[in-house]
């Protein structure tokens, strides 16, 4: 698939639910992978992403199955139970892969070398090296980027790491370094960021620490099998989240089974200090996570500052967020994002592109952007978007369509099934006007 074409269409209605977590689902593998025995997971997202440390985990000598799409179960070999793969890890467009491979193959007894995607060999891999090589780990990148490669039968020590910038995957490459360390390592960070490592580290039974932002890990003997439910991910409901806020009342959407992890969710925040109508159903809790029903009610929304802490709590959403913004009567600005500059594209950039193709008054900063949205009426143009090879560029405009005047066609979106497969056949089946294109 090459391209969307999406016709403006109002109506948007029905239940649903979203494929699994893609950060929730990495990690699985990989500590299910070092585990003891025999794990099962469910709700595993077969995304190209995540298929990329399926792919790496087997290589690495970890028998896996997948009995079904979603489901997989992994023989664990222990965390002294892995043996070095033949050829280069090839991790795609995965950055969540790249990086917590770092931290849990620098600890091995051999040596590797991480590669990916045209996107991902340009992205910043010292923030991940820095730290490691702290530890005792010997880890090279080029010129900042990769390759990342790893000389193995290094011993770790444990350290008292300060974060300079509040990143999951930097912290979950330490965490995973630090299970061989020879002390506790301590990680402070500057903000909130997600939680996923910590929380699946202590299913497996390792002891962790936490007070406040700051963490300590002691290094375990094993890990555990585990017996997981992968939740809907939230950073792929977002998209529908918004959806059904711009739909014509008085429609909306159910969305089923989605992870709410407190340290995800800033979005749900944002859009409801915006207007947004969203209840929060059947809040539970499935493995180490909070899981619930979101009923999104088509809501007139209007712009706001959206407060700096909740930035981290909703940095992937941020591009879809704009789209909303543009909907939303007066400003919005969002600031102290600049790592949105170095995702899977600068999105940045990327979002300023398509909105000025569509006609939205906004200003992008180094750190975020300030959008001038029009709550009535058609807030977008028609016009042609560049996602940039990022599947959350793609999905964000083809939700603008509820909102357009004209056709948006979308090209570059083969990256959708990095995190999204089944995009298309479930936003057309809620009764968003989307087709494939071949441009
Ligand atoms: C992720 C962490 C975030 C996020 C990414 C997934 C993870 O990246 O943007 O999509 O699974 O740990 P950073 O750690 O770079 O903020």
């Amino acid at each position: 698939m090459q391209g969307f074409t999406a016709h403006p269409a109002m109506r948007v209605a029905g239940t649903m639910t979203v494929p699994g977590d893609k950060s929730i689902s990495h990690r699985a593998l990989m500590l299910s992978g070092i585990a003891e025995g025999v794990s099962e997971i469910s709700g595993f997202l077969a995304s190209e992403d995540c298929l990329a440390t399926l792919g790496a985990m087997r290589a690495l000598g970890v028998h896996i199955e997948q009995p079904g799409e979603t489901r997989v179960v992994i023989h664990g070999v222990g965390m002294r139970g892995l043996h070095g793969a033949a050829r280069p890890l090839d991790m795609g467009n995965a950055g969540t892969a790249m990086r917590l491979f770092t931290g849990l193959l620098c600890a091995q007894e051999f040596d590797s070398l991480l590669i990916g995607d045209e996107s991902l060999m340009k992205r910043p891999m010292e923030r991940v090296a820095t730290p490691l090589r702290e530890m005792g780990a010997e880890v090279r990148t080029r010129n900042g980027t990769p390759p990342v490669e790893i000389s193995g039968s290094r011993r770790l020590r444990g350290i008292d790491y300060r974060m300079p910038i509040a990143s999951a995957q930097v912290k979950s490459a330490i965490l995973l370094a630090s299970l061989y360390a020879a002390e506790p390592t301590t990680i402070t960070a500057p903000a909130v960021s997600r939680d996923h490592s910590e929380r699946m580290l202590k299913s497996c039974g390792v002891r962790l620490v936490a007070a406040g932002l700051r963490i300590t890990l002691h290094p375990p003997q094993r890990l555990h099998s585990q017996k997981l439910k992968v939740p809907g991910d939230f950073s792929s409901a977002a998209f529908f989240i918004v959806a059904g806020l711009l739909a014509a009342p008085p429609q909306g959407l159910l969305i089923r089974n989605v992870g709410l992890n407190p340290t995800r969710t800033g979005l749900l925040e944002i859009l409801q200090r915006m207007g947004g109508q969203i209840e929060i159903l059947n809040l539970r809790e499935s493995g180490a996570e909070p899981v619930a029903d979101l009923r999104i009610s088509a809501s007139a929304l209007h712009g706001i500052a959206v407060p700096k802490d909740l930035v981290s709590l909703a940095i992937d959403e941020l591009p879809v967020l704009f789209i909303a913004a543009a909907c939303a009567q007066g400003e919005t600005v969002v600031t102290g994002a600049e790592e949105l500059r170095v995702k899977e594209s600068d999105r940045i950039a990327a979002m300023s592109a398509g909105l000025a193709a569509l006609g939205v008054a906004h200003t992008a900063l180094p750190d975020g952007m300030r959008i001038d949205g029009r709550e009535t009426g058609s807030a977008f143009t028609g016009g042609t978007i560049d996602s940039c090879g990022d599947h959350r560029i793609a999905m964000s405009f083809a939700i603008a369509s509820l909102r357009a005047a004209g056709v948006i066609d979308i090209r570059d979106v083969a990256n959708v099934a990095t995190s999204f497969p089944g995009f298309l056949p479930l936003a057309q089946s809620v009764g968003l006007g989307l087709q494939e294109s071949a441009a």
